[in-house]
């Protein structure tokens, strides 16, 4: 199995390759930073491919290096994200709100475009990495959540289309995890003696999820519980003129 990791060069993306190599998978470590990509990719015993998620072209290069280099492609692991660094005040920096979105939203909208012929040829999968803060209000980055929860969002509306052409598509949600992602935050939150995750955790629960059958789900992960398939609500869409409820489902055919 072939397996492609954005953002795999550090922190949750690192432990992602890591783990995927140590049961099987032929790694390609996709990463901004070419060194990183390089070290990671020589410790899983893997290839790297530096690129830029927000670029389509840099989508494009990760995915033919994978196909060139193996052949085929079975699994993509979007987990190349930043911090938006936008405070919560409007109005919002422009270039620091657009870069957010750019490597957050983008860069899993141009990752699943780039590799979807792979994918479907090889009866593949996508897990992206969203957050927690996808699913409730993170108030210190309202930003940072808009483009997780999109990330969310597009996984869903995603999953029958692209059940359709034979690919699964899954979010995991992580909490808080010790990577350098979190930077002052990191110490604060050690100081107050709250729970972390691991990059492990995270990369444990990727992996159990691409082991799975699901598709369209968000998987919450929060230290010291087993990941936990989120919930949400049946989407009210108006009552019909007999009184009966119309609920939002999706109209295309898994099959
Ligand atoms: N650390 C947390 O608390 C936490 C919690 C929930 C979700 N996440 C998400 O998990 C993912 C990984 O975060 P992390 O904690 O490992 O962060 P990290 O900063 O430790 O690692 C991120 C990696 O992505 C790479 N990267 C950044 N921009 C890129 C781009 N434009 N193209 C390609 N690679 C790029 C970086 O070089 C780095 O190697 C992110 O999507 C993040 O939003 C992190």
């Amino acid at each position: 199995m072939v397996a492609l990791v954005t953002g795999g060069g550090g922190g949750i993306g690192a432990a992602i390759c890591a783990r995927l190599a140590a049961n099987g998978h032929a790694v390609v470590v996709a990463d901004l930073d070419p060194d990183a990509a390089e070290r990671v990719a020589k410790e899983v015993g893997g290839t790297a491919v530096r690129a830029d998620v927000a670029d389509p072209a840099g989508n494009a290069d990760m995915v033919a290096r994978a196909l060139d280099t193996y052949g085929s492609l079975d699994l993509l692991v979007l987990a190349a994200g930043i911090q938006s660094d936008v405070p919560p005040d409007p109005g919002v920096d422009l270039v620091r709100y657009r870069r957010a979105l750019g490597v957050n939203l983008d860069g899993v909208v141009f990752g699943i475009d780039a590799a979807l012929p792979a994918l479907r040829s090889a009866g593949g999968q996508v897990v992206a990495v969203a957050s927690l803060a996808a699913l409730g209000p993170e108030q210190a980055n309202p930003v940072y959540a808009l483009t997780k929860a999109a990330v969310v969002g597009y996984v869903r509306a995603l999953s029958t289309p692209l059940a359709a052409r034979g690919v699964r598509i899954n979010a995991v949600c992580p909490g808080f995890t010790d990577t350098p992602f979190l930077g002052i935050t990191g110490r604060l939150l050690r100081k107050q003696k709250i729970p972390l995750l691991s990059p492990d955790d995270v990369a444990a629960a990727v992996e159990a999820v691409a082991a799975g059958d699901g598709t369209g789900e968000a998987w919450a992960l929060v230290p010291g519980r087993p990941p936990a398939r989120y919930e949400f609500p049946e989407v009210p869409a108006g009552l019909r003129a007999d009184g009966t409820e119309v609920v939002l489902k999706p109209f295309l055919s898994a099959k």
